[in-house]
């Protein structure tokens, strides 16, 4: 028997019993008469004791265990003198009267410990050991207690998991697909799955009436901290439902797993139309944390003179509360942060409302204290308050005060870690102009429906339509996103068409659906939430990487296995591709 307990589970109440336990040397002390040995498993950590006096051979070999050692024990539970009330298992330790080493380690590349030494890259390259370190170890259990939650509320309210294929083709949600060639369809491909969504459509007209996968999802896409090209959804769809019950059943799911995970408990959530969401913070997954709307601010600051301004598309403001005290310093580094690249300001305009009533502006040559009143009347701030000012086109303009506030609002504290504030986004357009191809792009997906009753604007002003389709937004992250589909052959064909495919395109890419549709599609639509996001959002930060098993790095690869890696030429003959040797030629 390798072991008789874990090492998170003996207590006081043990002592006397003989156990035998098994796991990895964490560390190990040798004070001369004693040596302590901290043996560690998922579970916890228990205190290993050999005695010099007792067992001085036993001790020896205890003395000689190395850093991450796997070893078997046998002893007696006894209690401690000197109790760690930090560990569960602080209260007792093992007097060890048998001790086997099962499989030596080489000396680890970094310490196992919570604050490890090791560097990102090398943590990645090494994961099985990072993976033993309580941080990441405490991400995917909770990552699995939320997907047994998820299952657990879904099942309850009949939604069946059903599995949907991983070599298909292409569905449209905005990303490169990975594709993956066919040895026996030569010059073929399959695509990895960008989402299941045509498959859950069909699912739907298979009478499927309340589907979900937690599933993997793949997209050739760039990397950031909360994408992975291949990451997880929490993939769901309805049919006979309109959008109030969409949101209802989920922001229901989202409830329950916080009150179960986190014990928050939530009352409705909030809605926001797309279009406020743009204008009021610059963002379709605004962080409703902390206030700071935007305030337009043309008909204070436009015709004082101020080229800048009075050249611009728009003028916009917020107040940042309080933050009148700002140092010179401070507001250089500001301007510093909106000018770099990623931002891409070419200044910013500030405005300290002071204490004693009067104005400091960075702008003072082109306005007078009564014109810098009227902006802080304008925009409400108050004595104290810091106003800072972007001006430029509006898309630019938003997007960049969007990062300013979010800025502003964590050196300010106001996004405060434990606090939670979901909401939803609705009323998405249908469609977004690309300037690049000169055509539309579906906002959603090309699958997403109209509002029905602006069904008429898709010839008229195509730009115009707004869709059934909503996002769900927790502390400024989009956890989720879904619409109400599109369930008329006629209408789906016309949204092709107004995305610029034509019926050949349309029917060889998605004939599929369009044939399914004429066999009695009931109303459906439905939602994917991020589970990957979802979980980090649990836990606390803003990486996904953390809450994966093996996740990939910013450059897409896997420095464990060293993946993408090339193939040999006969594997690319086989599978028709052309070998490098043979392009050459
Ligand atoms: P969407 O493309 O909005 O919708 O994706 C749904 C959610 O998946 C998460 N997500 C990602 N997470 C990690 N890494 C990525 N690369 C990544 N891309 C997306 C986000 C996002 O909100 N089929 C539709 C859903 C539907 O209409 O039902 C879809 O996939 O949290």
């Amino acid at each position: 028997m390798h072991r008789t307990h874990t090492n998170g589970e003996l207590r006081a109440s043990n002592v006397g019993t003989t156990v035998t336990l098994s796991g990895w040397v964490q560390r190990s002390r040798d004070l001369g008469g004693l040596t302590f040995v901290d043996l560690r498993d998922r579970y916890g950590i228990t205190q290993l004791v050999f005695n010099m006096d007792s067992d001085a051979e036993l001790c020896g070999k205890a003395r000689k265990l190395g850093r991450e050692f796997v070893i078997k024990a046998t002893g007696t539970v006894a209690e401690r003198s000197n109790k760690n009330p930090n560990m569960p298992t602080g209260d007792i330790e093992i007097i060890v009267t048998k001790l086997e080493v099962l499989n030596a380690s080489k000396v680890p590349p970094f310490t196992i410990e919570d604050d490890t030494d090791g560097g990102e890259e090398l943590r990645m390259q090494y994961r099985y050991l990072d993976l033993r370190r309580n941080p990441v170890k405490e991400n995917l259990l909770l990552r699995h207690r939320i997907a047994m939650e998820v299952r657990k509320y879904l099942d309850s309210i009949e939604f069946a998991e059903i599995e949907t294929p991983y070599l298909i083709k292409s569905t449209p949600e905005g990303a490169r697909d990975f594709v993956v060639p066919s040895r026996m369809n030569p010059g073929e491909f399959y695509a990895l799955p960008q989402s299941p969504q045509t498959f859950k459509q069909i699912l739907m007209v298979s009478g499927y009436d309340r589907y979900y996968q937690i599933v993997r999802c793949f997209r050739d896409e760039d990397l950031r901290a909360d994408r992975q090209p291949e990451f997880t959804q929490i993939d769901c769809e309805m049919a006979f439902v309109e959008q109030e019950d969409i949101l209802n059943t989920f922001e229901g799911m989202v409830r329950h797993l916080f009150r179960e995970i986190k014990g928050v408990e939530f009352d409705v959530f909030p809605r926001m139309f797309f279009d406020d969401a743009m204008e009021k913070y610059g963002s379709d997954k605004p962080d409703i944390r902390f206030g700071m709307e935007f305030v337009n601010m043309d008909a204070v600051a436009k015709g004082k003179g101020f080229g800048v301004f009075d050249g611009s598309e728009v003028v916009l403001g917020i107040v940042a509360p309080g933050a009148a005290d700002y140092t010179r310093k401070q507001l250089d580094a500001l301007t510093d942060w909106v000018k770099r690249p990623q931002i891409g300001a070419k200044g910013l305009v500030y405005c300290r409302c002071n204490e004693d009533g009067t104005f400091k502006s960075s702008v003072d040559k082109f306005f007078s204290p009564e014109d810098l009143s009227a902006w802080a009347s304008h925009a409400g701030a108050q004595p104290g308050d810091l106003m800072l000012v972007l001006s430029g086109d509006l898309h630019t303009t938003r997007k960049q005060l969007c990062e300013l506030r979010l800025h502003m609002g964590t050196e300010l504290g106001l996004r405060k870690k434990g606090e939670y504030q979901p909401l939803w986004v609705i009323d998405f357009p249908l469609l977004e102009w690309d300037e690049e191809s000169g055509r539309f792009h579906a906002m959603h997906h090309p699958f997403t429906s109209p509002k029905p009753e602006q069904m008429h604007l898709l010839n008229e002003d195509p730009g115009a339509v707004k869709a059934n389709a909503y996002d769900m937004v927790i502390n400024g992250v989009e956890i989720g996103g879904g619409s109400i589909r599109i369930h008329d052959k006629q209408v789906q064909k016309r949204m092709f068409e107004v995305l610029g495919f034509s019926d050949e395109e349309a029917q060889a890419q998605f004939g599929f659906l369009m044939n399914a549709f004429e066999y009695g599609a009931p109303p459906h639509g439905g939602i994917a939430l991020g589970f990957d996001r979802l979980c980090a959002m649990f836990g606390g930060q803003e990486s996904i990487r953390d809450f994966i098993a093996f996740p990939k790095n910013n450059s897409g690869r896997d420095v464990m296995i060293d993946s993408p890696s090339p193939i040999a030429n006969e594997q690319m003959d086989e599978l028709f591709i052309k070998s490098t040797a043979a392009a050459k030629e």
